[in-house]
């Protein structure tokens, strides 16, 4: 006899927020409650709400007007089930996660969110038999086995129109600008937003650069009467000839995350004013830092990333009614296509060194640093 179609589904956001979750936490509900009768529990602020017990019943009413809407309804946190600040320790609260969701007769619990995300989501199956789901959410676009992950065409979006801005007034006032996008480890944004907006040098981790080469290249634009340039920096952006630190704050770097048992990460300076302090000095030229941080997370998604929330949404809740658990829901070209969860939980997507826009970078004369 085969197993029963799951009647109630669990909902979190975890990790970074991003544009798009509304319009996913509405694609789940609406064919979950309208085309399958199931049951939509949200559980709020991300895996701390499963385990302190805190959710809200979504129906389809409950999910109008946050199409357009950034941010997520149900609140997120970095938290994981297994490594919780709990009252100033740290805990293991797993088993409480599920008991949880027993009580509510969870069949499966959905989670929006990047490769901790699912590495978060798989380790609670493993270890309790909770079945679960993930969809690709972030901004960084790291995640394997997608095309692209939700949250990214939108910041891109945000970004390349910032370095637009940001080059009428560096033109007007003859300096360097170095902008910093997100990215700690993947420098999908700094690249897709540098080369979008024509940003004269784009840093990215991938791609460890050379200072001397940057300067160099920044003095030759100068010496052919170029005044301005704009600098696009991953936020993990690496350099040879100077190793900067790479503190980590990204949610799906187990051996170097620090969970704090405030559960609050700490602040660190931009890595846009490290190397915007060393080009002034290389160079001559007076530099300036623009940060966008957490601008490039907020306000409406694009109509991109709410097509593809709607999609990813969907396809989920079918794949969850077939009976389909424990697989990230990938983007495929057209298709929205199940992977096994293994194949994500905590493997980065970087940007490869034969991606075509790092070819069609160098070929618009961009300087990646690295020569
Ligand atoms: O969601 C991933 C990310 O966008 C990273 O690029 C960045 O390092 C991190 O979030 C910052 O997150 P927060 O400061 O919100 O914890």
């Amino acid at each position: 006899m085969g197993r029963e179609a799951p009647r109630c589904i669990g909902l979190l956001t975890a990790g970074g927020d991003c544009p798009g979750l509304n319009a996913a936490i509405r694609a789940v509900t609406r064919a979950a409650v309208s085309r399958y009768q199931m049951k939509v529990l949200g559980f709020l602020d991300g895996f701390r709400g499963l385990v302190e017990n805190r959710f809200v019943e979504l129906h389809s009413d409950s999910v109008s007007n946050v199409l357009t809407l950034g941010g997520t309804l149900l609140g997120t946190s970095r938290d994981k089930p297994h490594k919780m600040a709990m009252g100033g320790e740290i805990l293991d609260m797993t088993a409480v996660a599920a008991e949880n969701a027993a009580r509510h007769q969870v069949d499966c619990l959905v989670c929006l969110g990047g490769g901790g995300t699912a590495k978060a989501a798989m380790r609670l199956h493993d270890k309790t038999g909770l079945d679960v789901v993930t969809l690709p959410k972030t901004i960084d676009n790291d995640v394997a086995e997608t095309d692209v992950t939700f949250g990214y065409d939108t910041a891109v979006g945000i970004a390349t129109e910032a370095i637009d801005r940001l080059h009428t007034t560096a033109t007007s006032h003859h300096r360097m600008i170095v902008v910093e996008t997100m990215g700690h480890r993947a420098g999908w944004l700094a690249l897709g937003a540098g080369v979008a907006g024509g940003a004269d040098v784009v840093l990215i981790p991938e791609l460890p650069g050379r200072l001397e080469a940057v300067a160099e290249f920044l003095l030759e634009r100068r010496r052919h009467g170029k005044r301005f340039s704009i600098i696009a920096v991953a936020e993990g952006a690496q350099l040879v000839d100077e190793p900067l630190p790479a503190e980590d704050t990204a949610e799906d770097d187990e051996a170097t995350e620090v969970v704090e048992p405030t559960g609050i990460h700490v602040v660190h300076e931009p890595m846009a004013s490290r190397i915007a302090r060393r080009l002034q000095q290389m160079t001559g030229t007076e530099a300036r830092v623009t940060s966008l941080g957490h601008v490039q997370r907020g306000g409406t998604p694009s109509a991109f990333d709410r097509l593809l929330c709607t999609r990813l949404g969907t396809a989920a809740t079918r794949l969850i009614a077939d009976g389909e658990l424990n697989i990230m829901v990938a983007v495929k070209g057209p298709e929205c296509l199940p992977v096994p969860l293994k194949k994500v939980a905590g493997v980065l997507k970087t940007v490869p060194l034969d991606h075509a826009l790092i070819e069609s970078a160098r070929l618009v004369g961009t300087c990646l640093g690295d020569r």
